[in-house]
C-alpha cells in the first residue's frame, strides 16, 4: 500500500559512501561502510523508493603523487590500477553502486572550479601568506605527514608535523623542533607561500542552526561537532603548492586545490555522470538542487570534521542542498585490535575471499549483525565470526529454509498446497515481527533487523518441529501439506526480509518459488501467501565454515644469546647458581638458575646460552634474577640450550618471523612464558612448529623430541 504512494511521490534518494583513496586495495575496514550503505540502499529500493548509490575513487593528494613516483609511473596509471581493483572487490561483496566514478574526472574538475569561483565571488575565499616547511633537496613544500621532528610541547622525538602521539598536542609543521624531511631526511627550511583560504569561521552560527535541530544525525556526532564550533572554527587552507597531483587552480601556475576540497565535490561529480547518462539531466537538476531529493552520506568517524563542517559550509556558500542524513559508523577492529600492518591484522578484501568457504555474504551477515546507528567500533573476531555464521546463518536461517523446501519437494511432488484457517492465523502473528524488521532497517539498526529475522526463523523451526510433518504425512496428508506450505511461506518471507543483507542467497531462495529477483520484487510481497504452485528442487546454498583466518601473532618473548662470565653458588639454596651473563652491547645481567643438580660450575662458565630478557624480574632467596636461561628437560636429563655460532646480543626468534618484530616489549610473567610451549623437535627448539634461530644458526639442543624447554 505504502509502496504505491511512494512510486508516485517525487522523492528521490541519493546515498553516498566515503570515497576510498586510490593508493591501496579495499580492506575489511572499508567494507563495513560500503556494505552498510549497500544494505540501506537495497532496503530503500525494496521499499519502493527511488534511490541511487554513488561512490568513486578519491585520487588526489601528496600520498598518491609520491606512491606513483616510487613506482616510477604516472599518477594516472596508479589510480587506474586501483580503480580496477576496487571495482572488483566491491563486485565480489555484492556492493552494487549505480555509479562508481573518480575525482580525477572532467565532471569533478567542472564542479570544483564552480565551487571555487562561486565561493570567491561570495568573498568566502581570500588569499593569505603562510609560512611552510620546505625541503630544498626534494624541491617541495612538506605537508604535515612528510616532516618529522621533536614535539614543541613535550619534546618527544619522531613526531609528525600535525600532532604529537605522546602528548596529543596539535601544532603546525613549522613548530616542530629539529625537523627533518620524511622523504629524504634533510633539514627543511621555512618558506612563504600565498595560499587560498575558505572562511569557515564565518559559518559558525549557520552550521550550528543546521546541526542542532537536524533529525538524521546521531546525537554523539552532534556533540562532537558542537564542541568544535564552540571552541572556534579556523579558516581553512584549500590550496597546495606543486608538485601535487590534483586540479590546478584557475589562473595559477603551480597551485592546486587541496584534495579535501575536491573530494566531497566528487559526490556531485559522480551524480553528474550518472544523471547525464541515465536521466538526461544535470546532477544539480536531478538531485543537488532538487527540493525532492534526500541526500544521505555514510562515513566513518575519522572524517566527521570534513563532512559536518567543511562540506556543509561549502554547500551553504554556493547554495546547494545540504545532506538530509549523515550516518557515522565506528572503526573495524580485528580480534579486538586496531588494524595495522605491523600487527599483521591489516586484512584486505581479497585475504578474506582467499579462505575456502568464506562466502562474501557471511561477512555481510556478520557486519549487519553488529551495525547499529552509533559510532562505536565494530569488532571482527574470527572465532565469533565462525560461530555466528555457523549457528545463526547456516544452522538456523538457511537450515530452516532448506528443510521446509526439501519436505515439499520430496513429499508433495514439489508442489505447494493451500493455507488453511489455522495456518493463516499462525502466519498472521508473524506480521508484526516482519514489520519490526523493516522498521529496524529504516533506522539503520541492522543488528536488530538480524535479531528479528533470527527470531522468525526460530519460530518457523519450532512450528515445523512441533507439527512433526514426517509423522503427519502418514496420518493426515492434507493437513501436513497445509503446514509445510505455511512453513515454506515463512521461508519465502525470511528471504525477502534478508534481501538487503544476503542479496544472492535470498535471490536463489526466491527463485525456488518462481519469484524473479530483481524485477519489481519488493517488500510488498511479504505476507502474500504463495500457494498451489510448483517449486524448484532446493539445493544446499550455505555450508558451515570449517577454517577461518588465523592471524600470525607476534612472538611475545624477547630472547637473546648470552655468555656466562661469572658463576657462584647461592649461599642459602643448594640447587641454585648465581650467574653474571654478557648479553651484548656491554651489558651484563644477573640470573639465578636451578642447575646445580645437573651441572658443575666449570661446565657452565664461558658457555653461550639463550636468555629470556623480558621476564618480570624476580628475587630468589635474596638474589635478583633479571631473566631466565633456556634448558631442555625430557624428564631424565636437563640440558642447557647453547648456541654455537652466535654471539652475545644476537636476537633469537621463530623462523619466518622478523627478528625486529619478534622481540616482545611487554614484560611477561613466568606462567605467560611457559604457555608459549617451547619444546624440542628433531634436536631443534621449536615454537608452534617453527624452529628458533638467530641470524646465524638454528638453535639446537641434544634432547629427546617433546622435551620441554624453559
Ligand atoms: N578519501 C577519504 C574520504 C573522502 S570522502 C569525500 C578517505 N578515504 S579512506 O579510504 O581512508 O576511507 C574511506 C571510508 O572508509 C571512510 O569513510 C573511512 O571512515 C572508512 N574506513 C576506512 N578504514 C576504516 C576502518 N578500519 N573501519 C571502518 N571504516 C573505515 O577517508
Ligand atoms: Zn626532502
Amino acid at each position: 500500500m505504502a509502496m504505491e504512494a511512494d512510486a508516485k511521490s517525487k522523492e528521490r534518494f541519493l546515498v553516498t559512501a566515503g570515497l576510498p583513496y586510490a593508493n591501496g586495495p579495499i580492506h575489511l575496514g572499508h567494507l563495513v561502510e560500503y556494505i552498510q550503505a549497500d544494505i540501506f540502499v537495497r532496503f530503500l529500493r525494496l521499499s519502493g523508493k527511488n534511490v541511487v548509490y554513488v561512490c568513486g575513487d578519491d585520487t588526489h593528494g601528496t600520498p598518491i603523487e609520491l606512491a606513483a613516483a616510487k613506482e616510477k609511473i604516472a599518477p594516472e596509471q596508479l589510480i587506474a590500477k586501483y580503480y580496477a581493483g576496487h571495482m572488483e572487490d566491491f563486485a565480489s561483496f555484492f556492493v552494487d553502486f549505480d555509479i562508481y566514478h573518480s575525482t580525477n574526472s572532467p565532471e569533478n574538475k567542472f564542479y570544483s572550479d564552480f565551487f571555487f569561483e562561486k565561493l570567491k565571488e561570495e568573498k568566502l575565499i581570500y588569499e593569505r601568506l603562510v609560512e611552510l616547511t620546505y625541503c630544498n633537496n626534494c624541491s617541495r613544500y612538506l605537508p604535515d605527514r612528510y616532516v618529522k621532528g621533536k614535539c614543541p610541547k613535550c619534546s618527544a622525538d619522531g613526531q609528525y608535523g600535525d600532532q604529537c602521539e605522546k602528548c596529543n598536542s596539535t601544532y603546525q609543521p613549522v613548530d616542530l623542533v629539529e625537523p627533518h624531511c620524511a622523504i629524504c631526511s634533510s633539514a627543511p627550511v621555512r618558506k612563504q607561500s600565498l595560499h587560498y583560504f575558505f572562511r569557515l569561521s564565518s559559518f559558525s552560527q549557520r552550521l550550528q542552526q543546521w546541526l542542532e535541530p537536524h533529525q538524521d544525525i546521531q546525537q554523539d556526532v552532534k556533540n562532537f561537532v558542537m564542541g568544535w564550533i564552540k571552541s572556534g572554527l579556523q579558516d581553512w587552507d584549500i590550496s597546495r603548492d606543486g608538485p601535487y597531483f590534483g586540479f590546478k587552480i584557475p589562473g595559477e601556475l603551480n597551485k592546486y586545490y587541496y584534495v579535501w576540497l575536491d573530494a566531497p565535490i566528487g559526490y556531485i561529480a559522480a551524480t553528474e555522470k550518472y544523471s547525464r547518462e541515465k536521466l538526461g539531466q544535470t546532477a544539480t537538476a536531478a538531485y543537488w538542487r532538487n527540493p525532492d531529493a534526500r541526500i544521505i552520506h555514510f562515513i566513518g568517524k575519522d572524517i566527521i570534521y570534513f563532512h559536518l563542517l567543511f562540506w556543509p559550509a561549502m554547500l551553504m556558500g554556493v547554495g546547494i542542498n545540504l545532506p538530509s542524513g549523515l550516518v557515522v559508523h565506528g572503526h573495524l577492529t580485528i580480534n579486538g585490535e586496531k588494524m595495522s600492518k605491523s600487527r599483521g591484522n591489516f586484512l584486505m578484501a581479497k585475504d578474506y575471499l582467499a579462505v575456502p568457504g568464506h562466502e562474501p555474504e557471511f561477512l555481510r551477515f556478520y557486519y549487519a549483525s553488529h551495525l547499529v546507528k552509533a559510532i562505536s567500533d565494530i569488532n571482527l573476531d574470527f572465532e565469533d565470526f565462525k560461530a555466528a555464521v555457523n549457528n545463526d546463518l547456516v544452522s538456523n536461517i538457511a537450515n530452516f529454509v532448506h528443510r521446509a523446501m526439501v519436505f515439499v519437494s520430496n513429499n508433495f511432488d514439489s508442489r505447494l498446497g493451500d493455507i488453511g484457517a489455522d495456518e493463516k492465523l499462525f502466519l498472521q502473528q508473524l506480521q508484526p515481527k516482519y514489520e519490526a524488521v523493516l522498521k529496524h532497517y529504516s533506522s539503520y539498526n541492522f543488528k536488530e533487523a538480524v535479531k528479528g529475522i533470527l527470531e522468525i526463523s526460530s519460530i518457523g523451526n519450532r512450528y515445523f518441529q512441533d507439527n512433526q510433518p514426517w509423522q503427519l504425512v502418514k496420518t493426515d496428508r492434507k493437513r501436513c501439506h497445509r503446514i509445510v506450505t505455511a512453513a515454506a511461506n515463512i521461508a519465502k518471507d525470511m528471504a525477502l526480509l534478508s534481501l538487503p543483507i544476503l542479496p544472492k542467497y535470498s535471490e536463489k531462495v526466491l527463485r525456488l518459488f518462481g519469484l524473479e529477483c530483481p524485477g519489481g520484487l519488493g517488500f510488498g510481497e511479504i505476507g502474500r501467501h504463495v500457494t498451489g504452485r510448483k517449486i524448484q528442487q532446493p539445493r544446499i546454498i550455505f555450508a558451515p565454515i570449517e577454517e577461518t583466518i588465523r592471524l600470525a601473532t607476534a612472538f611475545p618473548a624477547s630472547l637473546k644469546v648470552g655468555k656466562v662470565e661469572e658463576i657462584t653458588e647461592h649461599p642459602d639454596a643448594d640447587k641454585l647458581f648465581v650467574l653474571k651473563v654478557d648479553v651484548g652491547n656491554d651489558k651484563q645481567i644477573q640470573l639465578v638458575a636451578g642447575l646445580r643438580p645437573y651441572y658443575k660450575k666449570d661446565e657452565l662458565l664461558g658457555k653461550k646460552i639463550v636468555v629470556v630478557s623480558n621476564l618480570k624480574h624476580a628475587r630468589l632467596r635474596g638474589f635478583e634474577s633479571h631473566g631466565m636461561l633456556l634448558a631442555a628437560d625430557d624428564g631424565k636429563r636437563v640440558v642447557v640450550v647453547s648456541p654455537q655460532q652466535s654471539e652475545p646480543g644476537d636476537a633469537v626468534f621463530p623462523e619466518g618471523s622478523d627478528a625486529a618484530e619478534a622481540a616482545g616489549e611487554k614484560q611477561l610473567n613466568i606462567e605467560e612464558f611457559y604457555k608459549l610451549g617451547l619444546k624440542v623437535k628433531d634436536e631443534a627448539v621449536v615454537y608452534g612448529g617453527k624452529p628458533l634461530r638467530t641470524a646465524r644458526e638454528i638453535i639446537s639442543v641434544d634432547a629427546e623430541d617433546d622435551a620441554v624447554v624453559r
